[in-house]
């Protein structure tokens, strides 16, 4: 079963991997430490037999003289580990003399170069761990002896054993240090995240304004606190624009719902004729006309602000599209003794109703605020960077102090004009809306007594249409 928390996993799997890295140098150690005791004794009988070949030179050796070989005993004896014996090239090989208390079996001629040692490990039949290295030997009188000298290696043996002994004592030692090492800097290094921890806990849609401290964090928790802040400001800004909305929802709707209450209230506060009942009935019904569209409206208005709005685009051509705007309001326009001009072809890629909606807006913005007997033009074009829709209409115009709230939710430049034309005050903020949807822009500018001209400024069509994921939005 894994263990729940980050720290002790952490510190279990540095401890499995220190028990693989430390088995693993502990064991090249070991090879090693073998290979250079083996080394030595090697060397160590090389020496010894290049002593025995020094004095085998002097001496005559014959079985049934030994007093004349006691240089050679003497080079042995007193050695413990130590044993030689020595041949001769007869066939059989006829033991010659014999020193020590090993006796080493005689090698096949094949294993003895006739130059140089041969070198056998082996074992007696007690498991005892010996080297014996071999050598021909040539003699003044041409006879050959072969000498096979042998090394005890017990104390070799027991030093192997002793290094893999302490190796394994230590080894649990080593290996707890290691899991608590890594276990303490793994607690250390993740402290960080209890004080997310305590800042996660206070932050509430009442208070976002909790932000997680960067300073003194590592690079990577550093990071994520910036992407979590980054989060809790974004949330901050949406949930401050959704109280926003519902203000001003209440806000805009508390007076037309009011003056209904009070309009109903005095006409039933005595007898009164039946004409004025219909009059004060139709006052009403227009009033609550106003409610049903600043609700309608306000319903656009957070659809279009919504990413779930999202639809694939589709490829539109502006000329079309005003046209039939154009055409929906031509009675308006008539009525106002006002004449709709449209010009020029652009495509763009894009919402079909939202687009209408958009141009519809500006027109019935347009057509309201154009004089008797003047033209409103809807001019298309395409440049270099971006495709626009212009309106523009003759009039009083804008002051300039007014423009850059102009697309802000229920603002009006007149509102008590505005309110005898029935606005919402909604109708340019749900352009904005449509264009950022659009990843476009909108624009306006006024002369006044002179022309206002509200410009759409849509991005240029991709070579495919379909690219309605990448959208951007409010
Ligand atoms: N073409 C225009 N000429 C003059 N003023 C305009 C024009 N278009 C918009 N406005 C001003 O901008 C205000 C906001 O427009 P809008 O958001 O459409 O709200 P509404 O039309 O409901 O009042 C309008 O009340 C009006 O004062
Ligand atoms: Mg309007």
């Amino acid at each position: 079963m894994k263990p729940d928390r980050l720290s002790s996993r952490l510190s279990l799997s540095v401890a499995v991997l220190g028990l693989l890295l430390v088995a693993l140098l502990s064991a090249l150690a070991y090879f090693s430490l073998s290979r250079q005791l083996d080394g030595i004794a090697e060397q160590s009988l090389k020496d010894k037999l290049q002593q025995v070949r020094h004095s085998l030179r002097e001496v005559a050796i014959r079985p049934e003289v030994g007093s004349q070989t006691h240089n050679i005993r003497d080079l042995i004896q007193g050695h413990d580990s130590l044993s030689l014996t020595l041949y001769d090239d007869s066939s059989p090989p006829k033991e010659l003399m014999s020193v020590g208390l090993m006796q080493a079996p005689l090698q096949p001629d094949a294993a003895i170069p006739a130059e140089g040692i041969a070198f056998h490990y082996w074992q007696d039949e007690q498991g005892k761990a010996l080297l014996t290295a071999s050598q021909l030997f040539q003699r003044k009188d041409g006879s050959r002896i072969r000498a096979l000298l042998t090394l005890d290696r017990a104390s070799d043996q027991a030093l192997l054993r002793a290094y893999i002994e302490s190796t394994l004592i230590a080894l649990p030692f080593v290996l707890a240090l290691i899991a608590a090492g890594a276990w303490w800097i793994a607690h250390r290094g993740l402290i960080s995240l209890n004080q997310f921890r305590t800042i996660a806990e206070r932050v509430s849609t009442d208070d976002l304004s909790h932000r997680l401290p960067v300073e003194n964090l590592p690079q990577e928790l550093r990071e994520l606190a910036n992407g979590i802040n980054f989060m809790f400001h974004r949330l901050d800004g949406g949930v401050q624009q959704l109280s926003q909305f519902s203000d001003d929802l209440a806000h805009e709707l508390r007076s037309p719902i009011s003056n209904l209450i009070g309009k109903a209230q005095v006409t039933l506060s005595r007898e009164r004729p039946p004409e004025e009942y219909k009059r004060v009935l139709e006052n009403c019904t227009e009033e609550l006309g106003r409610v049903t569209r600043i609700i309608s409206d306000m319903l656009f208005l957070a659809h279009v602000s919504h990413p779930a709005a999202l639809v694939p685009f589709e490829r539109l051509r502006l000329h079309e599209e005003a046209e039939k705007v154009a055409e929906l309001f031509s009675l308006m326009a008539e009525d106002k003794q006002v004449t709709l001009k449209l010009s020029g072809q652009a495509t763009i890629s894009g919402d079909r109703l939202m687009v209408q909606r958009a141009i519809s807006n500006l027109l019935s913005n347009a057509i309201t605020h154009s004089p008797a007997g003047s033209n409103i033009d809807i001019t298309l074009s395409t440049r270099a960077a971006n495709v626009t829709l212009a309106v523009s209409n003759q009039g009083a115009g804008i002051a300039a102090e007014h423009l850059p709230k102009l697309f802000e939710r229920f603002y009006r430049v007149d509102n008590g004009r505005s309110r005898a034309d029935s606005g919402t005050g909604l109708g340019l903020a749900i352009v904005r809306s449509i264009m950022s949807l659009h990843r476009g822009q909108v624009s306006v500018s006024s002369n006044l007594d002179a022309t206002t001209v509200f410009t759409l400024h849509f991005p240029l069509p991709q070579p495919d249409a379909e690219h309605g994921k990448n959208r951007g939005h409010e």
